[in-house]
């Protein structure tokens, strides 16, 4: 039984890969939790999960000479699995994006919760995959107009692949009580419930230099406490897997609608 999470949002930099690591950690002491980083032009989980010096990533399960199996690109981390990518730009062009597919299936498996950390949705032509796959997506939106405009851009991509929204998470906010009113507005325009609201903390950056996720790294941090918060209010549904498995092996490569 699985259930595939997208986080996303319509930009890089928003804390995509910060909050998926977070979400993962939490989630897993209920559930068995697989992170994967399909940002695969982009790819910064390795650095955020102390996995940059590891040889075999999902770039190796992506080419048409694959030698690597899945699980020599699988590392068990902070009680999560993850499958991180590299970062090498002929390895990126090499990488075939339908493999991505019949990757994610095998990983579904063994899996209640699948999280991709997915590229950013508006970036690029073919971007919007992990969003086109997953069950709903978790959208990771600052508090600013233009990135509300462009959250709401994914929600509307997602929606035209049947793709929900389990939630909106607010990031990197600078002043919790004067967001309120902004993100009690933005609420409406959005089909899944505002989850949470993530102070700015410097806590995330020293994680992030580090290596280590945030929730490994400082819990009781005013962003970690806020990410674990917004976890438990996610209230996940998982499926049928053989169905999940099904849908992403036959699923066609999208294009922007
Ligand atoms: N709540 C936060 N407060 C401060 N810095 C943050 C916060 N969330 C993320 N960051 C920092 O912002 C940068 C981008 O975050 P990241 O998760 O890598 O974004 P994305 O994956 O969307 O590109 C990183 O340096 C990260 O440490
Ligand atoms: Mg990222």
């Amino acid at each position: 039984m699985v259930e595939a999470l997208a986080v996303a949002s319509g930009k890089g930099g928003t804390g995509k890969t910060t909050a998926t690591l977070a979400l993962g950690m939490a989630l897993a002491d209920e559930y068995e939790v697989t992170v994967v980083d399909t940002d695969t032009g982009m790819a910064n989980l390795l650095f955020h999960a102390g996995l940059a010096d590891v040889d075999v990533t999902l770039h190796d399960l992506l080419v048409s000479d694959r030698e690597a199996t899945l699980e020599e690109a699988t590392y068990d981390r902070f009680g999560m699995r993850i499958v991180p990518c590299g970062t090498s730009l002929e390895a990126f062009q090499a990488a075939d994006p339908a493999r991505l597919r019949g990757v994610i299936a095998d990983l579904a498996a063994d899996a209640d919760v699948l999280l991709l950390d997915s590229p950013a949705t508006l970036a690029s032509r073919g971007a919007v995959l992990p969003v086109a796959l997953a069950d709903r997506i978790v959208l990771i939106v600052q508090p600013t107009i233009p990135a509300i405009t462009d959250a709401l851009k994914v929600q509307e991509y997602a929606t035209a692949y049947g793709t929900g929204v389990a939630g909106v998470l607010f990031n990197k906010v600078h002043d919790p009580a004067s967001v309120d009113r902004v993100v009690d507005r933005a609420g409406q325009y959005f089909e899944g419930p505002i989850v949470g609201t993530v102070p700015m903390d410097d806590a995330a950056r020293a994680a992030r230099r580090a290596g280590r996720p945030l929730l490994a790294h400082a819990p009781d941090s005013d962003a970690g406490e806020a990410y674990q918060a917004a976890a438990a209010s996610i209230d996940v549904a998982v499926g049928e897997p053989g169905a999940f498995a099904d849908r992403f092996r036959n699923a066609v490569l999208p294009d922007p609608p």
